[in-house]
């Protein structure tokens, strides 16, 4: 019999002795609590000795603008916010468990903008470009001596920064102290590539690029053990080189995986390398980098295919920002963005127009989702290039840390460059020689991947830039037809298609003869028929998919409202329809979800083409038309069923059926009853596939709204001060039925182990400050964002009205 008592003891001495050899390899912290943040500029800010008792305590991410009252007539096309300004952030360094000789650098994954870090009152590094991530070595200005004070301090400043949607402003994503042994593999220095891949085994090739940062010439063998998904050691193999004093260089090796699982959108496997790193037998620096083991590619004539299949891009572009949370990156808002995107079907997400956070891409690989990566929006002050930027090395520091850090995610599947560059399109100020420079940069840093740049203007095709680039990207009014043309053996994105506009529960008739038929009502009807001129509904793009089989796919803009862009009620626009500034609005109507997740219409539409195998019968409009009676209401049925049948009142309205082959796009893909005479009461729709019933759904026209009824997408969240709760708040009526027209203003008490994170309702034309504790409802819905704290306990929140009964709800928080 084994001696399982024996066997235990030794586990635990190796565990120790394990611990013991790693206690002073590589080590990660989150710099997440414990700053001290002043608006401003303030003299001395950055030395050691100033004192901080009057700036405010915040932890990160931190966006300083976003709690803000809304300057109601500001530009609505960066979100009405003062994110314009300088200010100071500042913390104490803990250096306790480091050792003098060790390395120590700071990454920052985004600060907005122009970053400048001290260490000491000291120039450490600084940066430009504040969506991207950097890194700086901060070893050389840390103070060990005996109880010295090592203080970090962070100016930012985003007065050169110039934007077209709000960008946020000040440290808010991650930054991280990484301590490592003066051996080590560089930060993002580890790429895995996969040469070969085939059914039954895959050849992999890992290659880190390791530093001797001691002052003489060591022998170093890096190991790469590689676990398979399930954890299991699959492969081992090791290199030795002698690197000299100062000296780095790359560490190669190719090992074999038999029976690889692929990584796919369905079934997302996640392989992972430990990069040991050894010097005279110690185990000196340890990491870590996942991988996955994919195939990509793009057929000029077949769109792109993944593992050897062909797979249709059913993407949407996602700005940064996270609605009420604003700038600031909090991991499960994106999680939870990409959740509510993959219930419409989503594959795939653009990340528009600039360098993600990298949990954005951890998540893509975890949850399936392909990454059309793209790293700018034009080549200007909105990449924070300025006149006195040298365009070179902006480049060559920018892609380097894109590329390097992003490379061995499976997700990616595509490098973009950049977003509507008219000038580079254009070939002006040496436009190609730009894209060029960008292109190449890419190529350095990663040869696996197709690489595009994103166009808007048709005719300047004919100047051929896509010689320069792998795939053709285009937005909107299928401009892509004459590169296409020209250049038959590439195949076609649709970066951005739709753009089709409205605001969620709020609808207009009669239905506008054109898309841009928009009112003074400042809302967008939710019809799903306006779009501005530029662009189209999404239903053609549907059509121009199926009649172009070439086409790869699209990339919705976009999946969710954002602060900013507020077409078709910038300031400009409603000055045009004789009103002021002050009625433009301050966030978008493209989303297929409003800006805090709740769906539009549309997101129906989408789900019923996107997702034909699941059930899908959504009506709209609501049926609470007093006044109406008599009159005309359009009637619209999303169905991934092909008819359906209309009743009022159980009288029968009439069977649609979709037209497949119609020439007008809507006509295949939505039923519609334009006709329908309103009287109150019962709105049921039965839908059928193949000739079967589908399923029925029915909207009732119902009486005011007496009660408010919360409900949280998770009731147990992590204690971590990061975790967030997203409660829905709805009114319904005494028979409990949603009111689709309830306005009231809510008032809001959090109490426990958690705050207030956010509230918001999805209204572009609400100029209530997004994280007070009010928020209104509209059109029946409000969403409340709670945050956990460090603690575990009970997050309790109360929503309270005027006129309706409160409800509460509890939220636990667990380590
Ligand atoms: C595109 C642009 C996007 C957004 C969109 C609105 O031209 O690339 O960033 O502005 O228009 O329709």
């Amino acid at each position: 019999m084994k001696n399982y008592k024996v066997e235990a003891i030794l586990f635990l001495f190796f565990a120790f002795l394990v611990a013991t050899c790693l206690a002073q390899q590589r080590h990660t912290e989150i710099l997440q609590n414990d700053w001290k943040f002043i608006k401003g500029d303030p003299s001395e800010a950055k030395e050691i000795s100033t004192n901080t008792s009057e700036w405010e305590s915040i932890s990160l991410p931190h966006d300083w603008a976003i709690a803000e009252d809304f300057i109601k007539d500001g530009d609505g096309n960066t979100g009405k916010l003062p994110w314009k300004g300088q200010a100071w952030y500042r913390r104490d360094l803990d250096l306790s468990a480091i050792k003098k000789e060790e390395k120590v650098f700071l990454i920052f994954d985004g600060v907005m903008a122009f970053p400048k870090v001290y260490i000491n009152g000291e120039l450490a590094g600084q940066w430009d470009y504040g969506y991207n991530s950097f890194y700086l070595d901060i070893s050389d200005y840390l103070d060990f001596s005996e109880n010295a004070k090592n203080v970090l301090a962070v100016h930012v400043d985003t007065r050169e920064h110039d934007s077209r949607w709000y960008p946020g402003a000040g440290i808010y994503r991650k930054v991280s102290l990484v301590t490592m042994e003066p051996i080590h593999t560089k930060i993002w220095g580890t790429q895995v590539t996969t040469p070969i891949i085939k059914p039954n085994y895959a050849d992999v090739r890992i290659s880190s690029l390791v530093k001797n940062e001691t002052s003489e010439a060591k022998k170093i063998t890096v190991t790469q053990r590689i676990l398979n998904p399930e954890g299991n050691e699959v492969a081992n193999k090791s290199i030795s080189h002698v690197l000299r004093a100062g000296e780095e260089n790359y560490f190669e090796v190719n090992p074999q995986l038999i029976d690889p699982m692929r990584w796919d959108i369905e079934h997302p496997n996640l392989y992972k390398t430990i990069t040991e790193v050894k010097v005279d037998e110690k185990i000196v620096d340890v990491s870590e980098t996942t991988f996955g083991i994919r195939t990509i590619e793009f057929m000029p004539d077949d769109g792109f295919h993944l593992n050897g299949r062909r797979v249709q891009l059913k993407g949407v572009n996602l700005h940064h920002g996270h609605g009420p949370l604003g700038a600031a990156f909090y991991p499960r808002a994106m999680e939870r963005q990409l959740e509510i995107m993959k219930s419409m079907g989503v594959n795939a997400i653009r990340s528009s127009h600039n360098t993600a956070p990298p949990e954005v891409l951890e998540l893509c690989d975890k949850m399936g989702v392909l990454m059309f990566n793209e790293v700018f929006d034009k080549y200007d002050r909105k990449a924070d290039i300025v006149d006195t930027t040298n365009f070179e090395n902006f480049a060559e520091r920018n892609i380097r840390n894109f590329v390097m850090r992003d490379r061995n995610h499976p997700s990616v599947f595509i490098w973009s460059i950049g977003n509507e560059m008219h000038d580079v399109q254009a070939n002006y100020n040496n436009g190609f020689k730009r894209l060029h420079t960008m292109l190449n940069y890419v190529r350095k840093y990663d040869h696996t991947r197709p690489v595009t740049m994103v166009n808007d203007v048709l005719d300047n095709a004919a100047l051929r830039h896509f010689d320069f680039y792998d795939v053709h990207s285009w937005n909107y009014g299928r401009r892509y037809r004459l590169a296409r043309q020209m250049e038959p053996n590439k195949s076609v994105i649709i970066s951005e298609s739709a753009s089709t506009v409205s605001t969620r529960g709020f609808y207009e008739f009669p239905l506008p003869e054109k898309k841009t038929d928009f009112t003074k009502s400042l809302q967008v009807s939710s019809y799903d028929f306006h779009a501005p001129d530029w662009a189209e509904i999404g239903d053609d793009d549907f059509m121009w998919q199926q009649d172009e089989p070439y086409i790869a796919g699209e990339f919705v803009w976009t999946g969710f409202d954002y602060l900013g862009e507020p077409t078709p009620y910038t300031n400009r626009t409603v000055k045009d329809m004789g009103m002021s500034d002050k009625e433009a609005a301050r966030s978008s109507y493209f989303g297929i979800v409003d800006m805090v997740g709740i769906p539009k219409d549309r997101y129906y539409l989408y789900k019923s083409y996107w997702k034909p195998e699941e059930k899908t019968i959504h009506i709209l409009p609501h049926w609470n038309w007093e006044g109406k009676e008599g009159e005309n209401v359009p009637v619209f049925v999303y169905t991934n069923g092909d008819c359906a049948e209309l009743f009022i009142n159980g009288e029968s309205q009439g069977k649609q059926c979709k037209s497949p082959s119609s020439k007008n796009a809507t006509e295949r893909f939505r039923l519609m009853w334009k006709d329908v005479v309103y009287q109150p009461g019962e709105l049921k729709v039965i839908a059928y596939k193949q000739g079967k019933k589908l399923g029925e759904k029915t909207v009732k026209t119902t009486s005011e709204a007496t009660k408010i009824k919360l409900s949280a997408d998770r009731k147990m969240i992590k204690a971590n001060g990061m975790d967030l709760s997203y409660v829905l708040v709805e009114a319904f009526d005494k028979d409990g039925n949603l009111d689709p027209l309830a306005n009231e203003s809510l008032e809001i008490e959090v109490s426990g182990a958690g705050e207030l994170a956010g509230a918001g309702n999805g209204n572009p034309q609400s100029f209530e400050p997004l994280q007070n504790d009010k928020v209104d409802l509209f059109y029946g819905k409000a969403m409340i964002i709670l945050k956990s704290g460090m603690e575990v306990g009970t997050i309790k929140l109360k929503v309270r009205s005027d006129n309706l009964k409160s409800d509460t709800i509890k939220i636990k928080t667990e380590k």
